[in-house]
């Protein structure tokens, strides 16, 4: 029986090619959204993937979420938590709902699908989850003490939870992504993305398969001794 995946956020940008690459691979994947139905439905038009709307960042919404896929398709095996959002400002001029709101998505998602998805990967005793972090949560970035803090937190989470895992054969690990061509980096100004850009030695902005890539590397079956890795994938922007 084919493995069941759930990709956060996997509907959109880097998740969408994450969904895509894991379906490829064999998976039976569910794309997660939180709220833009338009998008989630071509998706799935187009793909034939399943999607699924909850919050990530919202404990109950995950848990009716995870006993849903869990009774139809059987209990999740793969996780990539993806999902997450920027609420970008500098600290004087950012309040405490965008703090809030990046570190409920971006981090407690982690928290609440990790522990739910937990049992029953240690009673299969098998279980890959690969979490999203960023460069700029290794690198800090001016503007971002959420999205940073989150982030990074992703990266501390990864090496905490490897440890309780590998017992079990449940693999832990984070990706690290660079500047990618999403709907997310183009909101950046764009004198500011190009100063960025000036500085990737790959000379370019990352595509959401450079990043898929290394999420079927970190899931393959027979992944068993990569955990409490993070995988930057950044052109040569930080090295960590
Ligand atoms: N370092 C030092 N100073 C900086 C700076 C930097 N990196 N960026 C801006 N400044 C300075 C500016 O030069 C300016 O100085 P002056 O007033 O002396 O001219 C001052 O800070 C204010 O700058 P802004 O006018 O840009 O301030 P703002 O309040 O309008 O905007 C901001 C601030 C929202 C943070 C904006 O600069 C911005 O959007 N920056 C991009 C942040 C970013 O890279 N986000 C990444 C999003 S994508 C992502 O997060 C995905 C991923 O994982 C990689």
């Amino acid at each position: 029986m084919s493995r069941v995946a759930l990709v956060t956020g996997g509907t959109r940008g880097i998740g969408e090619a994450i969904s895509i690459a894991l379906k490829k691979q064999g998976r039976t994947v569910v794309a997660s959204y939180a709220g833009n139905t338009e998008a989630a439905e071509a998706f799935h038009k187009a793909n034939g993937i399943e999607v699924i709307k909850f919050d990530a960042g919202h404990y109950e919404e995950c848990a009716a979420a995870m006993a849903d896929i869990a009774a139809r398709l059987g209990p999740v095996e793969i996780l990539v938590n993806n999902a997450g959002i920027t609420r970008d400002a500098v600290i004087s001029k950012q309040s405490r709902e965008m703090w809030d709101a990046v570190i409920d998505t971006n981090l407690g998602s982690c928290f609440n699908l990790c522990k739910l998805a937990f049992e029953g990967m240690k009673a299969k005793k098998f279980g890959r989850i690969v979490n999203i972090g960023s460069i700029n949560g290794q690198a800090g970035q001016y503007g971002q003490v959420n999205y940073a803090a989150a982030k990074s937190g992703i990266h501390g989470f990864t090496k905490a939870l490897s440890q309780e895992g590998a017992r079990y054969s449940i693999t832990v690990n984070a990706i690290a992504p660079g500047y990618v061509d999403t709907e997310m980096v183009r909101a950046v100004p764009p004198d500011v993305l190009e100063k960025i850009i000036a500085k990737i030695p790959r000379g370019r902005l990352g595509t959401a398969e450079d990043i898929a890539r290394g999420v079927v590397f970190l899931t393959a079956d027979d992944a068993d001794f990569v955990t409490g890795s993070t995988l930057s994938i950044n052109g040569g922007q930080h090295m960590y």
